[in-house]
């Protein structure tokens, strides 16, 4: 991808009057705003959502906001990477008109008493199951993004399907206005899903980590050939488990609604898997 070299830096904003001063700029008379959430260390899945968002609206806000609503005690709220200059050079480079940075004590300020209880996909028995504190996090700091900056249309990876499924029922379920879109899920050559998390790896676990991608495809395409499901999930399984993941799920889902299917004469279906691998935890999915 060519580097935009004259491009701007973007604004930034750290304070919410700040914010709605900029985006009323940015809108002038109309202009489309598409919003692209993010945790910061940002990769070239993240890049490819700001530049889906530039292709659905004129003008594009990042946010910015590691968000401890989503993060149970014992997760990695403390040491999730934050690499803030390298983040604004790449979305320098990529042309973003806006990044929302908050700090924490803006976006739940002393006293905030409020955390939506998302069900329907956030309840699917996938990642809530293991992060049961993890959608409500998401759900309300998403619910508050949309609110403060108002955008038309919002870009959420499909390598986090299930939060994509979560954030696109809330929008729609209190008439945020916001139209959800998903961007497909973007990988390392070696096929192992880009994450911030990803920098975690040892590089042992590291060279491990591309059979999860490996074992989808697998999967997927005996399902296509109609074998059954379980004897597929059976094998998936040993083949992730011997590469030395520990497996929090493997399993075959309604693309839409996320509820369990058992083969794909029910619906478009979508394999997702969630496996740990020393103190890593990878997720991934594929389309059947
Ligand atoms: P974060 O993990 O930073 O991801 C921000 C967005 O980038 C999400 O929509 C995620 O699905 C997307 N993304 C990450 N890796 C990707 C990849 N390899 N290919 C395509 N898209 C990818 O997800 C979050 O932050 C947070 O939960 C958030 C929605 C910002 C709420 O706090």
């Amino acid at each position: 991808m060519p580097l935009k070299s004259t491009a701007r830096r973007p604004r930034v904003a750290h304070t919410l009057p700040a914010l709605h001063r900029a985006i009323a700029e940015l809108r002038g008379r109309n202009a489309s705003l598409a919003l692209v959430p993010t945790m910061g260390a940002l990769h070239d899945g993240h890049l490819s959502l700001v530049r889906l968002a530039q292709r659905r609206a004129k003008k594009v806000v990042v946010s910015i906001f590691v968000n401890p609503a989503q993060f149970a005690p014992h997760e990695d709220l403390s040491s999730y990477p934050r690499t803030w200059k390298e983040d604004v050079a790449k979305l320098t480079a990529e042309g973003v008109d806006l990044i929302w940075n908050p700090a924490a004590a803006i976006m739940y300020p002393d006293g905030f008493a409020t955390r939506l209880a998302p069900v329907g996909p956030a309840a699917a028995g996938l990642e809530d199951r293991i992060r049961p504190h993890f959608f409500g996090g998401v759900a309300t700091v998403v619910c508050k993004l949309f609110t403060q900056s108002r955008p038309d249309v919002a870009i959420f990876g499909e390598k986090d399907y299930q939060q994509l499924k979560v954030v696109t029922q809330m929008s729609r379920d209190l008439d945020l206005r916001v139209k959800v879109v998903g961007a497909p899920v973007v990988r390392e050559r070696d096929g192992l899903a880009m994450s911030s998390r990803n920098v975690y790896l040892s590089p042992e676990h590291r060279a491990a980590a591309p059979v999860l991608f490996k074992v989808l495809k697998a999967c997927a395409a005996r399902l296509r050939a109609g074998e059954a499901l379980a004897g597929v999930l059976r094998d998936g399984t040993s083949e992730v488990t011997n590469a030395g993941f520990a497996l929090d799920y493997l399993e075959a889902r309604h693309a839409e609604t996320l509820a369990p299917v058992a083969a794909s004469s029910e619906g478009p279906m979508r394999l997702l898997i969630a496996a740990r691998i020393g103190s890593t935890r990878l997720i991934d999915n594929v389309k059947v």
